[in-house]
């Protein structure tokens, strides 16, 4: 099984890995997964590479990256998007950063969930924004915000942008129809821009559950900002290649107006790559949710059976979030260390009291990590 290989990545400036060097720790933190490219992928890289010729190329004309995510999205989520609506980004940060630039003044508030992506809980600050945090509650064994709070902040007129997550790092859960649409309406009702952070839509691991893009939901009548990329699972995040979709023609023009002069072109084989994995990688795309849906559950029956941890199933990604609040400790994170693993901290994402384990590697090395929880210290 292809997902079952070990391949190391100590000499290869992977960032995941260079953390613990020299440590006999097991790095399970940044959101990378272990897994090698799929070899279309793989194929079409050298190909552009053996070509030889490495100038600009204009996201915009590279026609069939365009093609690509138009048929993906038209394929993976029913969304029938043009071409002319997909603005590239060399990352999914970036595009949230320009999108708090676009839509607010210095001094505005913009709303995003906690727990979340560390530079997501950045952008506000280096903007010069003021964040209001959307707590998140536990519902029917799930995450899902805390709509109450959203409905009240959303009413302060200094709140000009909502950040959302969905699929939710580090949470895992996916947004339903009605809490999608609750969203959307809170939004329009009080004049506040959403602009949904849909990096690991491509990793729904539920059976029965579906990714909505926010972009496809009516209400909004084009005027959303729905950001995607191959990266996360494809596993080709280090060539910086992502993409909003805006299909109203002035806000697309506002983004790119922020844009212009700081955020570069896309590169070309981060072009090629995504090409590549929107079109020539179906079937090994279904092999990898089906391998993480086993990693998940594994994790998931495991972690609960140990005293003092405790975690939800995540719909969603290859990131389980952990509670540590019952182990007893000062710091779960710490613990975590002191067995040999290396996750993300809690810490980071809003929560001391949680870490967060990237379970995107191979089965025995997870098994490798149950191990060595449940040794004795
Ligand atoms: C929610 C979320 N957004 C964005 C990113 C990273 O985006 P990029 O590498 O495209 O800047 C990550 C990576 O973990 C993420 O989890």
């Amino acid at each position: 099984m292809q997902f079952d290989q070990i391949i190391d990545r100590s000499e290869s400036y992977a960032y995941k890995w260079l953390k613990y060097k020299g440590q006999d720790i097991l790095p399970m933190w940044v959101a990378d997964t272990e897994f090698k490219c799929p070899e279309p992928i793989l194929q079409a890289l050298h190909q552009r590479v053996t070509h030889g010729l490495l100038g600009y190329t204009l996201p915009a004309q590279h026609e069939a990256a365009n093609q690509a995510v138009v048929r993906w999205l038209q394929y993976q989520y029913g969304w029938a998007i043009q071409a002319e609506w997909i603005v590239w980004t060399p990352g999914v940060v970036p595009a949230f950063n320009v999108v708090c630039k676009a839509i607010c003044q210095p001094g505005d508030k913009v709303m995003v969930q906690v727990p979340n992506y560390p530079p997501l809980l950045a952008a506000a600050k280096l903007n010069q924004l003021e964040r209001v945090d959307i707590g998140s509650v536990e519902e029917n064994g799930r995450w899902t915000l805390d709509f109450a709070e959203l409905e009240k902040q959303a009413a302060d007129p200094k709140c000009r942008l909502f950040i959302v997550c969905n699929p939710m790092n580090p949470v895992g859960s996916v947004l339903t129809a009605a809490e999608l649409q609750r969203i959307a309406d809170i939004c329009q009702q009080h004049g506040v821009m959403l602009c949904s952070d849909e990096i690991h839509c491509d990793l729904i691991l539920e059976e029965g559950v579906k990714h909505l893009p926010a972009g496809n939901l009516a209400t909004f009548e084009g005027k959303v900002i729905t950001l995607m990329a191959a990266s996360k699972t494809f596993n080709i995040a280090g060539l910086g290649a992502s993409f909003a979709i805006i299909e109203d023609r002035a806000l697309r023009q506002k983004f790119s107006a922020a844009a212009q002069g700081i955020v570069p072109w896309v590169n070309v084989l981060g072009l090629t790559a995504t090409e590549a994995a929107f079109t020539a990688c179906d079937e090994w795309h279904a092999q990898l949710l089906d391998y993480l849906r086993h990693n998940r559950d594994y994790l998931y029956s495991q972690i609960n059976q140990l005293h003092g941890l405790r975690m939800l199933k995540p719909q969603a990604t290859f990131l389980a979030w952990i509670d540590g609040s019952g182990l007893g400790v000062e710091s779960p994170q710490r613990y975590f260390e002191s067995k040999g693993i290396g996750p993300s901290p809690g810490a980071d994402f809003g929560d001391k009291n949680f870490v967060r384990i990237n379970f995107g590697c191979p089965r025995s090395q997870l098994e490798r990590a149950i191990d060595l929880i449940k040794a004795s210290p």
